[in-house]
């Protein structure tokens, strides 16, 4: 068991999150409900703050894509992180929240024009490039609008990393960013550099999510750093910021060993200094992006156990009122997680049991053999660590509407994002007039 943030355990034996008894919690907003720790999530931004800003002057920034509201936006805008959006959806989200343009990083591999012209009308700081399409669509629009934004170019190293492992690969074949090793990169900046409505800025990659292994970080800050002395002495180019992507990873169950925030920090910024003083160069200013880290152990999900079947000798399912809908990981990755029966946190495990979703799918099963102790129809089931990819890639097949998510801090709890209704399920549907009437009837 590892209680992350806020989390302990009350007199009364429940699972408190923010000084608020998860079993109330479930009472007051229904289940499922996705339960983010406000201090737990402040504190990792605090953390990244200490590690890379305060100590190298590098700049974090939070990637969107693992969580994002407009509350979130919100408490990412008061730690002072950047925030690195994917879409004119997260673009959106972050400008309605008054989320300073300024610090807003805009990334895809595949950004439109509209979503493009968007953000650079609203004055977005900076644009992460991922090809040389991309390249020539923004220079034409900033022209247009007249504006000069800043560019950073994506490329691959060419490493891979795993959750346990990092292996050298043939890293063409990404669709993501330019490749280094087949002189694409080397193009893409010198193009930037050409073009005169954009100022390039710097280069990014990104190896992976979920990663334990600082190595692999330490390799690809190397290969980055090479990358750079290479533009420098080709194009006289200065790189100004170099952008090593997110990753680290958090604990999801037993076996999983996270690493420290400054370990991390120490090992990038240590990497990029050797290389910078190897090569007599400037070492260019590290940004970070990172997301589950910041994200993923500030969330928990509440579920109410339902139905419960034992096929004898076989194994015991509990069956709980979300599932793959609101937390697609295990289904998609084999994601997998630990839970506890929030009102029996003092009860010793009973029982090897699976925890099955609510959908018309075999594959949605949430956590397979966990212990736990004996559950009735009724309890609720705390799934923990889901903040990161869970809310953000939740989806309403079967029609099951998205959970609300509260914001817990201090023994208050807020509504963040509202439970989705029946009605809201068919808001954007139509019935063409020739049908009208016999749906209605
Ligand atoms: N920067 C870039 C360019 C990224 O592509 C990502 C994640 C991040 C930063 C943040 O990485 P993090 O610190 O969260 O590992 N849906 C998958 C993970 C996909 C990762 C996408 N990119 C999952 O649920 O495990």
């Amino acid at each position: 068991m590892k209680l992350n943030g806020t989390m302990r355990i009350n007199e009364n034996g429940h699972l408190e999150i923010g000084g608020c008894d998860t079993v109330e919690l479930a009472w007051e907003f229904g289940t499922p409900l996705y339960v983010l720790d406000e201090m737990c999530f402040r504190q990792n931004c605090r953390d990244y703050n200490q590690a890379f800003s305060e100590k190298y002057r590098a700049g974090v920034i939070y990637a969107g894509k693992t969580l994002l509201n407009l509350a979130v936006c919100r408490m990412v805008d008061e730690e002072g992180l950047g925030l690195d959006v994917v879409s004119g959806g997260e673009l959106f989200t972050a400008l309605k929240a008054g989320f300073p343009a300024e610090r807003i990083y805009f990334h895809g591999n595949n950004k439109s024009p509209a979503e493009l012209a968007m953000a650079i009308e609203s004055g977005v700081g900076c644009f992460m490039v991922d090809n040389i399409c991309e390249l020539e669509l923004l220079s034409r629009l900033a022209g247009e609008y007249g504006r000069v934004p800043g560019v950073i170019l994506r490329v691959t190293p060419g490493i891979e990393a795993h959750t346990h492992e990092y292996i050298k690969t043939g890293q063409i074949d990404s669709k993501f960013g330019l490749v280094i090793e087949n002189g694409q990169a080397l193009g893409g900046v010198k193009r930037s550099l050409e073009l005169e409505n954009l100022h390039f800025k710097g280069l990014h990659c990104h190896i992976g999510s979920q990663i334990f292994e600082l190595e692999s970080y330490r390799h690809a800050a190397g290969v980055m750093m090479d990358f750079v002395n290479q533009l420098h002495e080709e194009t006289g180019a200065r790189v100004e910021e170099l952008d090593l992507g997110g990753g680290l990873g958090v604990y999801y169950t037993e076996g999983d060993q996270p690493r420290a925030v400054k370990e991390y920090a120490d090992v990038l910024a240590g990497a990029v200094q050797e290389k910078a003083e190897q090569y007599r160069i400037q070492a260019p200013r590290l940004l970070v992006e990172p997301g589950r880290s910041i994200s993923g152990p500030a969330g928990t999900t509440l579920y109410t156990v339902g139905a419960i079947k034992e096929i004898p000798g076989i194994r015991k399912y509990l069956a709980v009122d979300g599932g793959m809908g609101d937390n697609p990981r295990p289904a998609l990755y084999q994601a997998r997680y630990e839970a506890y029966l929030a009102g029996k946190m003092e009860c010793p495990p009973a029982e090897l049991v699976s925890v099955a979703g609510k959908c018309c799918e075999s594959g949605d099963m949430l956590i397979w053999d966990a212990e736990l102790p004996e559950a009735e129809p009724g309890d609720i089931l705390a799934v923990s660590c889901t903040g990161a990819y869970n809310y953000s890639m939740s989806m309403n097949y079967n029609r099951l509407p998205r959970p609300a998510m509260i914001l817990v801090r201090g023994g208050c709890a807020e509504l963040i994002t509202r439970r989705e209704s029946y009605e809201d399920l068919i808001m954007n549907d139509l019935i063409p007039e020739r049908l009208t009437k016999k749906a209605n009837t």
